[in-house]
């Protein structure tokens, strides 16, 4: 049947002036790499955008490090000899996925697809409210309902039963500057970060929206003051 509406979070992105908080998205990119990042892929990520302008504002020392110690190395080559070879990221390189393809992804997950997750929060209804009520929405099944093998009910998603396990309780992820390590949090904070890797240059599209509001109330202004001179003498 139908998901559930998602649950409304007060995001600080929200509205025509809302930008990101800086700090929640570096902790939602440590979420996504010690949870998310070992069954979905981000492909359209580059280390390097963590340090770009309107986004986690890492820096870009800070991002050879994440680079380096991602949880998985790059694939790279090949080399003089003809080989594939694994060598530490570094911040040109895409994050690197969990498995070399869908089917590969599939057969790891009960034959369920993982999905690529750079633009899940624009490609859904309810973008990243959709992602927090799936991740906290986890619950026991109605008596009346049976669940498939290998699913999990989750009445935020459609269908009701989704084939990932539930990847977020409390305390599962450190964080070093005192935000509540609960499951919640973590869900929000992720759902945030989707938020930025969905749309990197939301801040710019947001502040060029103001200066075009700007500029056409001020030229809308000095077009009424020609016209009126202009057609004073007429009538
Ligand atoms: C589906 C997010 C962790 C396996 C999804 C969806 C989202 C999502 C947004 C799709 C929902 C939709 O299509 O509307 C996340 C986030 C994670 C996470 C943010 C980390 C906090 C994981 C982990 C696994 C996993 C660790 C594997 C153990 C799957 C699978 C699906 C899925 C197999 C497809 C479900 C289906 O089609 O029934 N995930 N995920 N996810 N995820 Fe995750």
């Amino acid at each position: 049947g139908d998901a559930l509406p998602p649950k409304s979070v007060d995001f600080s992105f929200h509205g025509p002036f809302g930008l990101f908080d800086r700090a929640q998205l570096q902790r939602g990119y440590k979420v996504f790499v010690e949870s998310c990042s070992s069954c979905h892929s981000m492909n359209h990520v580059a280390f390097r955008n963590l340090s770009e302008r309107g986004g986690p504002g890492f820096t870009p020392a800070q991002v050879r490090v994440l680079a380096a110690e991602f949880p998985r190395q790059v694939i790279d080559g090949p080399d003089d000899f003809g080989d594939m070879f694994e060598r530490p990221g570094r911040p040109a390189d895409r994050i690197p996925p969990p498995f070399p393809n869908e089917a590969a992804a599939r057969a790891a997950n009960n034959g369920a697809y993982p999905p690529d997750l750079s633009v899940i929060a624009k490609a859904r209804p309810g973008g990243p409210e959709h992602i927090y009520s799936v991740l906290t929405g986890y619950q026991d099944p109605p008596p009346n309902v049976e669940v498939r093998a290998g699913s999990y009910y989750n009445p935020y998603f459609p269908g009701g039963q989704i084939a990932m396990p539930p990847p977020l309780s409390d305390e599962v992820i450190e964080y070093t500057d005192g935000t509540p390590m609960t499951a919640e949090q973590y869900a929000k904070d992720v759902a945030a970060f989707l938020m930025w890797t969905a749309e990197p240059k939301m801040e710019d599209r947001k502040r060029i929206g103001f200066q075009v509001m700007i500029f056409l109330i001020v030229f809308g202004v000095l077009l009424y003051f020609t016209k009126q001179k202009l057609w004073r003498a007429v009538e």
